[in-house]
């Protein structure tokens, strides 16, 4: 059985396979509408979420299965005390698969080890995102047409925003990418990932403050909102919370082929005014999503399909 905490947890190719099934399913979405008929998926989500929640039971619903679950600790037994390692127990009795959203970083990884169904992190606090990142993998190679050789701009909160860990995680396995890391000193990327994860991996990447100064040179600008629930007061977070904010002025300074995207919820850091423009690629994201969602429940499920048909 297998369960998807991190990115980490496909190979390079198996990556690739699943990346190929998303678009599959994208062109044939009929091949798919019965490929989980009578499978339940139980999303568990103990933070607030639109997106990964709906996604994860419209990717289900999409392939003919069930869903039930909860949106907030309050509505679960988990407000009368009851632990990870048991809910999961329970929800082994009754789904095939569950996706799981935690504040606390590691709860989905106590929930894999308790649990005899295929469990997916859909966030864990600050730490990772992983079905964000194969979303943003699936929106980057069907937007380019590859996922080598490219210089990727990550904006905003670099300290707290998970889907950027998972990402740079991700991509440092690929030939040739380089990023610029686009933060204020406070929400610069941990020393953690840094260290252990670029200078590991010889990756070239450059620290900057502003972000006219990193727009001309990217391929992708991956925009993320400051984390208010991770900080520690609101003073700090009023003070960084409009600190970017990308405007029609700014895109001007972008490449022609140059794609915006962003995990979105968005607050202020990307002006409704830049919607318009075809470069900005955070809705057609969330559609990517889906489709990379369907992929998920089908090979962690292990159902056998035929991609030739
Ligand atoms: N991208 C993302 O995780 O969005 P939600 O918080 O709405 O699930």
């Amino acid at each position: 059985m297998r369960h998807l905490m991190s990115p980490l947890d496909f190979s390079v190719e198996e990556l690739d396979k699943l990346l190929d099934l998303a678009q599959d399913i994208e062109a044939k979405p009929e091949k798919y509408a019965h490929a989980c008929a009578g499978k339940k998926l139980a999303t568990l989500f103990y933070e607030p979420s639109t997106r990964t929640r709906l996604s994860h039971e419209a990717a289900m619903l999409n392939l003919g299965g069930s869903i039930m679950g909860f949106s907030s600790a309050d509505s679960s037994s988990a407000a009368k005390g009851e632990s990870v390692s048991d809910t999961i127990r329970t929800i082994s009795c009754y789904a095939d698969i569950c996706a799981m959203r935690h504040p606390k970083e590691g709860a989905p990884m106590v929930a894999c080890q308790h649990s005899s169904i295929p469990v997916i992190n859909a966030g864990d606090g600050g730490h990772q995102h992983p079905t964000q990142t194969l979303t943003d993998l699936l929106t980057i190679r069907n937007l380019k047409g590859r996922l080598e050789n490219m210089t990727i701009g990550l904006c905003g909160d670099l300290k707290f925003g998970r889907t950027v860990h998972s990402l740079i995680n991700a991509l440092v396995r690929y030939e040739g990418i380089r990023f610029v890391l686009i933060s204020p000193e406070e929400l610069r990327l941990p020393e953690y990932i840094r260290h252990d994860v670029l200078d590991r991996n010889s990756i070239p990447y450059e620290e900057v403050v502003r972000l006219e100064d990193a727009m001309p040179k990217l391929d992708i600008l991956y925009m993320t909102r400051v984390q208010k629930e991770r900080f520690f007061n609101e003073e700090d977070y009023v003070r960084m919370k409009d600190f970017y904010i990308l405007d029609r002025e700014k895109m001007k300074l972008a490449p022609e082929d140059m794609y915006v995207l962003h995990p979105l919820p968005r607050v202020n850091e990307i002006s409704v005014e830049v919607d318009d423009d075809p470069r900005a690629a955070y809705f057609r994201q969330v559609q990517y999503g889906v489709y990379v969602r369907m992929a998920l429940i089908l090979t962690l499920l292990d159902i056998p399909v035929d991609q030739q048909s």
